[in-house]
């Protein structure tokens, strides 16, 4: 059983009326309940943070240390310029995989870079909320093939 902590960062709360055009209709609480369903078919245990505050992110990633085995992570607009989000993963040394519901490197050049990404298993950009599943996916394969 693989025990992985979903976060999300700032805004992503607002999943649903939030520029719906970008980030899709579907609510956060949609989202994870269909990851919950997911996960129970793969032998995954699930559990959810968000917040608008970087500091309680960086609290959450240190408390998963010891608890987790990995980190599927949309760290919102931190993404972009938060290196205390990137050096709590690093502290924490988890499997993190990235995950963006639009194409961040379609969009503003402010979007095109991630502090998050060297840290990272890897990134999924651009596939609405199913990167969400996809990052689930692939976060369980790089579990049973390296850890
Ligand atoms: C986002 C992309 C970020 O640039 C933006 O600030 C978000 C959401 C995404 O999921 O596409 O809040 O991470």
């Amino acid at each position: 059983m693989y025990r992985i902590l979903v976060i999300n960062g700032p805004n992503l709360n607002m999943l649903g009326i939030r520029e719906p055009g970008i980030y899709g209709s579907e609510s956060l609480k949609d989202i994870e309940a269909r990851l919950n369903e997911l996960a129970g078919n793969e032998d995954i245990a699930l559990s959810f943070f968000q917040s608008n505050y970087e500091g309680a992110l960086i609290d959450q990633i240190h408390e998963a240390y010891g608890s987790f085995d990995g980190i599927l992570i949309n760290p919102g607009a931190l993404t972009h310029y938060s290196y205390a989000l990137r050096d709590a993963l690093s502290a924490v040394n988890l499997p993190a995989v990235e995950v963006h519901l639009s194409n961040i490197h379609t969009r503003e050049s402010f979007r095109h870079h991630s502090v998050i990404a060297p840290v990272a298993v890897g990134q999924i950009a651009g596939f609405g909320s199913y990167g969400y599943e996809l990052g689930l996916a692939a976060l369980k394969r790089h579990l049973q093939k390296f850890q």
